[in-house]
């Protein structure tokens, strides 16, 4: 479904004019559309049919409490990197025993509360973070339910800062090593072992590194079956790439039954976990921004906006490209190649380059897109406070985050006596 629409010459947002949204909220200021995102997870969820599944968001790529909310409500279990996201979790009436806590490099402190709290699974990287947990479970009296993350060595064919699933990344337990810490695990008390899994990157568009990643895995799982190590769970990780320009998507039914084909050649029927984060939330926000000032120079034109690399740093970080669009558009203006640019001061604070815009100053823009890791990537570089988020449902729009002030910025800062 479009969630975007033109009446008139006014964008909508589902039944919501983005122009209003502007003037009640200022920009920046980040939107969401609650039907798409219940929209796209509905869609991975479905297409298991009755195969049994757990479909774990990534907390990461938005963290927003209303987010959370309005995922548990339609079952979502959640994906977390962080002690922080746990607690956001459950300050959101998750419950822990959905929870799938992944990372290479789990603190003490997010251990134990991870235990403490039940989660259903701690993805293991490593041999000393398996020891690590089994000798905070012994002492906490409790036994910790883990999966091993499988480096599998396949290449995703997405960014290099986004690949993790290739032998050279930080990420997984090398395959070779994999079946000593599984026959290792066997001897502790503080720990059992359900699962194995693989999260091979991010903005993925290929089925064949999923493909790979999953017969690699199975092979694992046959040899656990010779060596009698039952398992529960099967951790395919996230990844499923979205269209920000015009790449060709997987569509979620799609993957999870080329997924569902191979289980069943391989007479596997373990229950399938998967974190799928941009999918969810990436093209059910936008990012709304305001023309400051027009700017030409004899080889560039520059529209520089209220909204930065601080606000959204995707462009910065990964050259990433995000599709910009007027919010009102007057078609007596011209059109007019040029780069979006943001205040703050560095060159490669850029939104979008090469456009073809009709622009004034005080336009309002949309970066589209922009659901999954913007605002949970933004920061308070320059001393800008951070942008409002906004959830649009049906007809009604909700603050579901205040713009900073300067003055919280400041509030855990301290001069010296
Ligand atoms: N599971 C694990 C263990 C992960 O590390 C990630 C993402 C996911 C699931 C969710 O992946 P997704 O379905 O969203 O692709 N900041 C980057 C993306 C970083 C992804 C990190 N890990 C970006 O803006 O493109």
């Amino acid at each position: 479904m479009n969630h975007f629409k033109y009446r008139g010459n006014k964008l909508f947002f589902e039944n919501v004019s983005l122009e209003e949204v502007a003037d009640t909220f200022g920009t920046p200021c980040y939107v969401y559309s609650r039907a798409a995102i219940e929209e796209n997870f509905n869609a991975f969820d479905e297409a298991f049919g009755d195969y049994p599944h757990k479909i774990c968001y990534a907390v990461k790529a938005n963290s927003n409490l209303a987010i959370l909310e309005v995922l548990k409500r339609i079952g979502s279990g959640y994906d977390i990197v962080s002690g922080g996201e746990l607690d956001r979790v459950l300050a959101c009436g998750g419950s822990a025993s959905n929870v799938v806590f992944s990372g290479v490099g789990k603190s003490k402190l997010e251990i134990e509360n991870a235990i403490k709290a039940g989660v259903r699974t701690i993805c293991i990287e490593s041999e000393q973070e398996l020891d690590r947990v089994n000798s905070i479970a012994i002492s906490l009296g409790l036994v910790a339910s883990v999966a091993f993350r499988i480096n599998p060595d396949v290449d995703a064919g997405t960014h290099p800062y986004i690949a993790t699933g290739l032998r050279e990344n930080k990420f997984g337990i090398p395959t070779e090593d994999a079946l000593n810490l599984f026959r290792k695990a066997q001897q502790m008390n503080g720990v059992v072992v359900n699962g194995i899994g693989c999260h091979i990157g991010s903005q993925i568009h290929q089925m064949e590194p999923f493909c790979d990643a999953v017969e690699r895995i199975l092979d694992l799982v046959d040899r656990l079956k010779d060596m009698n190590i039952p398992l529960r769970d099967l951790d395919l990780g996230g990844g499923v790439g979205i269209q920000y320009e015009n790449e060709q998507t997987i569509k979620p039914d799609h993957y999870v039954n080329q997924i569902l084909t191979i289980l069943k050649r391989r007479n596997c029927s373990l229950t399938v976990t998967l974190e799928p984060g941009r999918a969810i939330v990436g093209n059910a926000g936008i990012l709304l921004t305001k023309v400051e000032y027009l700017k030409s120079s004899s080889s560039k034109n520059f529209v520089i906006v209220d909204a930065a690399m601080n606000d959204l740093l995707r462009p910065a970080l990964y050259d990433a490209w995000h599709r910009v669009i007027e919010v009102c558009v007057n078609k007596n203006d011209n059109l007019r190649n040029c780069d979006v640019v943001g205040p703050v001061c560095e060159t490669g604070d850029f939104i979008a380059k090469d456009r073809k815009l009709r622009v004034n100053q005080g336009d309002v823009l949309a970066i589209q897109s922009a659901g999954a890791y913007g605002f949970s990537m933004s920061s308070n570089y320059n001393t800008r406070p951070r942008s409002p988020e906004v959830m649009v449902d049906e007809s009604s729009v909700h603050l579901i985050r205040d713009r900073e002030t300067i003055s919280s910025l400041f509030s855990n800062e301290h001069g010296l006596p």
